[in-house]
């Protein structure tokens, strides 16, 4: 008698529970969730302050790897250890599909000034020699932040199916600590990739990026120049290597002006070096070194074989020897970062919804390197620049400056931007019910030819 009533009862709950799920999914707005990151700002502040302070070596990021453990573990947020020694992959839901959202953790051996916005904050680098000048602790910030408004839509059932995997990886800043993780499978179940990173030539809060090469590829190199050091009074009995590196430093740089097509993009700077010491004494030999940069793989290719053919032939002018080192070891090769072309659409979509289109912008490319690029070549990706150019918050000196400061206002906007991707990606690639993009992504062999590609050129740098 009471069954039937019950059981009618039950599935009218069930019915309005599946309704009132339904529209708590779509509650979560980006602007609902840019307020609720907004909500959060006193405390992305005191985050970003606290990692500031603990600025640290690639692979050596064990104070930032605890201080990042503590945060999730406070929010209940579970995450997996190591990656490349420091790394960590917190994950937010479950099953497919799932969205990375990608933050490095390392910092720079610069000495903060005491005249800077740290000091002054009270929140200086603890670590003496070292700084976070290139907003690392800003994007640790920001990833972090969104864990935890993604964490709380979980817990409140409000979070689309599928997972968020918060990327934290160590060593951008030359060590490819990118590239170790992929390798240790820190992304093997992840469908696409998204990164952020502070830019200080660009107005605070807004966001750029381009679908194709968005950052340039990188190597740096060690030419050593051999000649036969003995009295500066007496050069004819000596091989002298100094007349012969100043000819060879200019000649290279011919590479890029008489070599390489106006139109297209390299760089080759030379910012070291190191010679004899004494005023008297012509050295045995001369070591200088720099960099060089190009959008594409194969542009930067040509400009290393051309060093490497201009060096010993432009020495052997001056009798002297020349070798070149490309110090793989210490400095690993950076591909270029190639976005997908529907993830960085996807990115640029969701900075419009959130910041208003004016504020989402296409990207000029930079010839800054950026370890990025090896997740870009394993799945699609999209990484997006976020300005943070503010005069009134003195944020105007450049990225890698002693100087560097960040407009912390952003640091809401960034938690948003990575929360509000994450959601509307879930949404977009549900696995069942396929919504347009999802069925657009399945059928676009692009992604997977990119990707194939990327293979490919991945292997090559492996015999430089
Ligand atoms: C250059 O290298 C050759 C072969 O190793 C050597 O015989 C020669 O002495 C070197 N010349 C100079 C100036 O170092
Ligand atoms: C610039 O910084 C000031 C002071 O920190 C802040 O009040 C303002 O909102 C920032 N402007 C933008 C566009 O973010």
């Amino acid at each position: 008698m009471g069954a039937k009533p019950t059981v009618a009862a039950l599935a009218l709950l069930a019915a309005l529970a599946a309704v009132s799920a339904v529209q708590a999914k779509e509650a979560l707005t980006p602007s609902l969730l840019l307020s609720r990151a907004q909500a959060i700002q006193n405390w992305l502040v005191e985050t970003r302050r606290t990692l500031h302070k603990l600025p640290e070596p690639g692979f050596q990021e064990f104070k930032t790897h605890s201080a990042i453990r503590r945060i999730l573990e406070s929010y209940n947020i579970p995450y997996k250890f190591p990656y490349g020694k420091t790394g960590i992959v917190a994950f937010i839901g479950e099953g497919k599909p799932v969205v990375g959202l990608r933050t490095d953790m390392d910092g720079l051996p610069i000495h903060e000034p005491d005249a800077g916005a740290g000091a002054a904050g009270g929140f200086k680098s603890e670590n003496e020699g070292w700084m976070h000048a290139c907003g690392h602790d800003a994007h640790m910030t920001m990833a972090l932040g969104a864990a935890k408004l993604l964490k709380e839509a979980h817990d409140a059932g409000e979070l689309p199916p599928g997972t968020v995997n918060i990327v934290f990886q160590p060593a951008e800043e030359g060590g490819a600590g990118g590239d170790v993780m992929i390798q240790e499978g820190a992304v093997d179940d992840t469908d696409a990739i998204f990164g952020m990173h502070v830019m200080p030539h660009l107005p605070s809060g807004t966001v750029h990026s381009r679908a194709g090469t968005i950052m340039a590829g990188a190597l740096s190199f060690r030419v050593v120049v051999q000649g036969r050091g003995g009295h500066a009074a007496m050069p004819h009995l000596n091989v002298d290597p100094v007349v012969a590196a100043a000819g060879l430093m200019s000649a290279l740089q011919t590479v890029v002006s008489r070599e390489t097509s106006p139109l297209g993009s390299g760089v080759l700077s030379i910012t070291m070096l190191r010679a004899g010491d004494a005023y008297n004494v012509i050295p045995d030999e001369v070591m200088f070194g720099g960099t060089i940069r190009g959008l594409t793989h194969e542009h930067l290719m040509f400009m290393k074989r051309r060093i490497e053919e201009m060096a010993p032939a432009i020495a052997a002018g001056y009798s002297c020897n020349a070798t070149v080192d490309w110090r793989l070891e210490e400095q690993p090769y950076y591909p270029p970062t190639v976005n997908d072309e529907s993830m960085a659409a996807f990115a640029l979509k969701t900075a419009a919804k959130l910041f208003g289109p004016e504020a989402s912008q296409i990207a000029e490319p930079l010839m800054t390197g950026e370890d990025f690029a090896f997740f870009c070549r394993k799945i699609p990706c999209a990484l997006s620049f976020l300005g943070i150019r503010n005069e009134t918050a003195g944020s105007v000196h450049a990225l890698h400056s002693p100087k560097f400061t960040l407009d912390e206002s952003v640091l809401h906007k960034g938690a948003a931007m990575h929360a509000t991707t994450a959601v509307d990606f879930l949404r977009a690639f549900a696995v069942e019910g396929q919504g347009q993009e999802a069925a657009k992504a399945k059928a676009k062999p692009a992604a997977a030819a990119a990707d194939d590609e990327g293979d490919d050129e991945y292997e090559e740098p492996k015999d430089l």
